[in-house]
C-alpha cells in the first residue's frame, strides 16, 4: 500500500494536515532529547521527514539513520536530505527486527508507523535494544482526539481525508485505511501500556499534539 502511494505521500500531507506536520516532527526532535552530537534512528522514516528533522537538531558531529521496510517509499528521502545539504544514512529495514547491535544510538524514533508495523510491542522492543540505558524511543501517532476536538475530526477524517488524500494519490482505499486504523489504535495509557509490555523502559510519557489528534510518547530505555 504505502509502495503505491509514495509518489503522492509529501504532497498528501502538507494537504491533509494543513501543514500541521511540521510542528508535530520538531516537537517529538524536541521531545526525544536528541542534542547537538547525538546518533538517532528514525524507523518506518518513509520519505525521511523526521530523520531530516533530527539531523537539523543533530548537526555534522551527529548521526541519523533513517530506515522502513518499503524500499519505494525510502526512494524519496536521499534527494530531500541532499537538497538541504544533510548527510543522513538510509536503510531498509524492519522495525520488528532492526539488525543493528545493542545500545548504537541515543535515541529511536518512528512516526505514524507504529500503527502499521504487525506487532508494535515488539517494534518497540526492538527500538529499546539498539538504544543505549537512559536513552529516549520517540512515537508520534494518531489517536483518539479530545472531546473538544472530536465532532471536528470526526468529520474530517471520515470525509475530508479519504476525499482529498483520494483525489492526490489516487489510491482513495489507502486514506480509509488511515482513517480506520487511526481510529482503532490504542491512544494515551492504553498504548502507554503496550510500552510497558515491551519491557524496556523505566519512564513512559505522554503529550497530546493539537488537541490529541495526534499523540506523543516518549519511553526511557532501562
Ligand atoms: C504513514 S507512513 C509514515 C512515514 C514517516 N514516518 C512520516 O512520518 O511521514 C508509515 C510508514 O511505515 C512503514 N512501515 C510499516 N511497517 C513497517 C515495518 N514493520 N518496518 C519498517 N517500516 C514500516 C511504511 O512503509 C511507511 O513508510
Amino acid at each position: 500500500m504505502f509502495a503505491g502511494i509514495a509518489g503522492t505521500y509529501d504532497r498528501a500531507n502538507s494537504v491533509l494536515s494543513m501543514g500541521v506536520h511540521h510542528r508535530w516532527r520538531t516537537r517529538t526532535v524536541r521531545e526525544s532529547g536528541a542534542v547537538p552530537g547525538s546518533a538517532v534512528l528514525d524507523c518506518a522514516t518513509g520519505t525521511g521527514d523526521l530523520a531530516i528533522e533530527y539531523k537539523l537538531r543533530v548537526g555534522v558531529g551527529g548521526r541519523v539513520v533513517g530506515t522502513d521496510f518499503c524500499a519505494e517509499m525510502l526512494a524519496f528521502a536521499p534527494a530531500k536530505a541532499a537538497q538541504r545539504g544533510l548527510d543522513i544514512a538510509w536503510d531498509v529495514q524492519d522495525a520488528m527486527a532492526l539488525t543493528y547491535p545493542d545500545d548504537s544510538f541515543d535515541v529511536a524514533s518512528i512516526a505514524f508507523g507504529i500503527r502499521n508495523v504487525d506487532d508494535p510491542v515488539q517494534a518497540l522492543r526492538s527500538m529499546g535494544r539498539v538504544v543505549r540505558p537512559g536513552g529516549r524511543v520517540a512515537v508520534l501517532e494518531f489517536g483518539t482526539p479530545l472531546w473538544w476536538m472530536k465532532p471536528f475530526f470526526t468529520f474530517y477524517s471520515r470525509v475530508i481525508i479519504p476525499l482529498i488524500g483520494g483525489l492526490v494519490s489516487g489510491r482513495r482505499d489507502a486514506y480509509e485505511y488511515l482513517t480506520r486504523t487511526s481510529a482503532a489504535f490504542p491512544t494515551g495509557d492504553a498504548f502507554v501500556a503496550l510500552m510497558r509490555q515491551a519491557g524496556v523502559f523505566d519512564v513512559c510519557r505522554v503529550i497530546p499534539l493539537t488537541g490529541g489528534i495526534a499523540y506523543l510518547y516518549i519511553g526511557t530505555v532501562r
